[in-house]
């Protein structure tokens, strides 16, 4: 795990192995964005035949050359700046990119420019998030293998600065959520199914003193919770669902957060080509996200009741498998005729929603990595929300831009729900093609509880669908590598912050 530390020390004196500096893009070329000694005067002149651009994700070592204690300079593009100085983000990124860049380095200091606490937090967040890699599965003693920087030192003239120690903690605490959502979306399905899942949510609860229940197979079969169960049939590994709760004295609020927890989706019967089965060990990404949000919460104390809802089942097509025309009794009672298989997600969200809306929550969230059309609509990064009040969809939007997340709002259009209208059931798991994105969030709304009686207004509610941010399988870029992002935790845990003060 990287360590954070705070030194009043500058570029020149900073006690590192590698030292980044911020270069913009500007129509008159690169700009070096910092204070640097007399001894490296030389190195603004030297930027555009060492092909420097300042281009975000750009990220260019040169040797210090006895300019700084530090033997090496990480030049890290900032990209293009409106007004003076990097956006917050830009900083993340670059610090993040000069991280990754950084690999097998013991200390890293950051030196890049930052106009208040916010912008130095970020960049120790960014460099945090940079600073992760996936090893459990590589051989221990392979020398080529660089271990993240051990240390980021982030220069600042005020380093008992209250504000900034406690947004340093924040970073620490979100980035360690994040990199544990990445840790089990990159987890292979054999050694991570719904029971080990389920283990992993009970020794978060015992470390961080949360309660966590736990329904088997058995218990799920019995209670009625017939998507989970449904969908968990096809494979001999059965499903689990799981309630994790932070419940601190006189919360403001009581927030549900319930994720999609697919440990593999073959497709069941209406089985995947091989091609779209390659990634689908990161169907759980929102299940990571929802509960190493809670885990967050609770180490930054949050005034805030939040119970994440974690909707385990593997998808296999085997001889127990649900098959395509079945009818299934979802939890509370409504029924689903399955046309395809593989629009499984929706199903186990359902027992999830209905067993979340029972606690009467203000808010839920539901995250799910639910539908390829996801993935057209927005592309690999910018993850969509669903709301039907655009202002609840709104506080998630808001949440996301203050965190560096891309979340988009989408609409849930009245007119796709009667494609979903099944002739044997109350609805079908499939309706019209054209917005199969939109289509599944009218899906999920059906299941969301009301607020009182029947003709109630519906619990606020926001759908996050994920599909394509959760797993990155391009190149890394800004502090995001390849395979799980933990997309969303972040977002989680400002809305969350947000819910505290309200
Ligand atoms: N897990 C997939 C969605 C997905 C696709 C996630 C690509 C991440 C990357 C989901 O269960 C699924 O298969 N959805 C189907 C729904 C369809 C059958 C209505 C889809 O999107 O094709
Ligand atoms: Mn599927
Ligand atoms: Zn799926």
């Amino acid at each position: 795990m990287t360590s954070v530390n705070l030194v009043n020390k500058d570029v020149a004196s900073a006690p590192a192995d590698a030292v980044v500096l911020a270069v913009a893009a500007t129509d008159d070329g690169p700009r070096l964005l910092a204070d640097l000694p007399r001894a490296l005067r030389w190195l603004p002149g030297a930027l555009g035949s060492l092909g420097v651009t300042g281009a975000a994700d750009e990220v260019v070592k040169v040797p210090s050359a006895g300019g700084a204690t530090a033997g090496v300079l990480v030049l890290a593009g900032v990209g293009r700046t409106t007004g003076d100085r990097p956006g917050r983000e830009a900083l993340r990124r670059a610090a993040g990119a000069a991280a990754r860049a950084c690999a097998g380095l013991q200390v890293l200091a950051l030196g890049l420019p930052a106009g208040d606490v916010e912008d130095a937090v970020a960049a120790v967040e960014g460099a945090l998030l940079g600073a992760y890699a996936y090893s459990p599965y590589k051989e221990r003693t392979a020398a080529a293998q660089k271990a993240p920087v051990a240390e980021v030192a982030l220069l600042t003239t005020s380093p008992r600065d209250k504000e900034l120690k406690a947004g340093v903690e924040r970073a620490r605490v979100l980035a360690d959520a994040v990199a544990a959502a990445r840790d089990l979306v990159n987890a292979p399905p054999v050694d991570l199914y719904p029971e080990s899942f389920a283990d992993v949510a009970v020794a978060a609860g015992k470390e961080h003193g949360l309660k966590v229940k736990v329904l088997d197979d058995v218990a799920l079969a019995k209670g009625g919770y017939g998507g989970l169960t449904g969908v968990g049939k096809g494979s001999t590994r059965g499903p689990r669902l799981v309630s994790v709760t932070w419940s601190p004295r006189g919360a403001a609020a009581k927030v549900a957060l319930v994720g999609k927890g697919i440990t593999f989706d073959s497709g069941g019967l209406s089985i995947k080509p091989a091609a779209s089965m390659e990634t689908m060990k990161c169907d759980m990404g929102g299940a990571a996200a929802v509960l190493q949000a809670v885990v967050a919460a609770a180490r930054l104390k949050l005034p805030v009741e939040v119970t994440a809802w974690l909707c385990l089942a593997e998808n296999m097509p085997g001889g127990g498998a649900m098959r395509p025309s079945d009818v299934i009794t979802t939890y509370g009672g409504r029924t689903v005729e399955v046309l395809n298989t593989d629009a499984e997600g929706r199903l186990v969200l359902a027992d999830g929603l209905v067993s979340a809306s029972e606690q009467q929550p203000d808010l839920i969230l539901d995250v799910a990595t639910l539908t390829g059309a996801q993935m057209v609509a927005l592309g690999s990064r910018v993850s969509a929300v669903m709301a039907d009040d655009p202002q609840v969809g709104q506080r998630v939007v808001a949440a996301a831009e203050r965190s560096g997340e891309q979340f988009w709002p989408m609409p849930l259009p009245e007119e796709l729900r009667a494609s979903l209208d099944s002739p044997v059931a109350d609805i079908a798991n499939m309706g019209e093609r054209y917005g199969g994105m939109l289509v599944a969030g009218l899906f999920l709304r059906e299941f969301v509880g009301r607020t009182g009686g029947e003709g109630s207004p519906r619990i606020p509610w926001a759908h996050l669908d994920i599909a394509g941010p959760a797993f990155n399988e391009g190149k890394p870029w800004g502090y995001t590598g390849k395979g799980g992002t933990g997309v969303a935790v972040r977002t989680l845990v400002q809305v969350l912050e947000d819910a505290g003060k309200r």
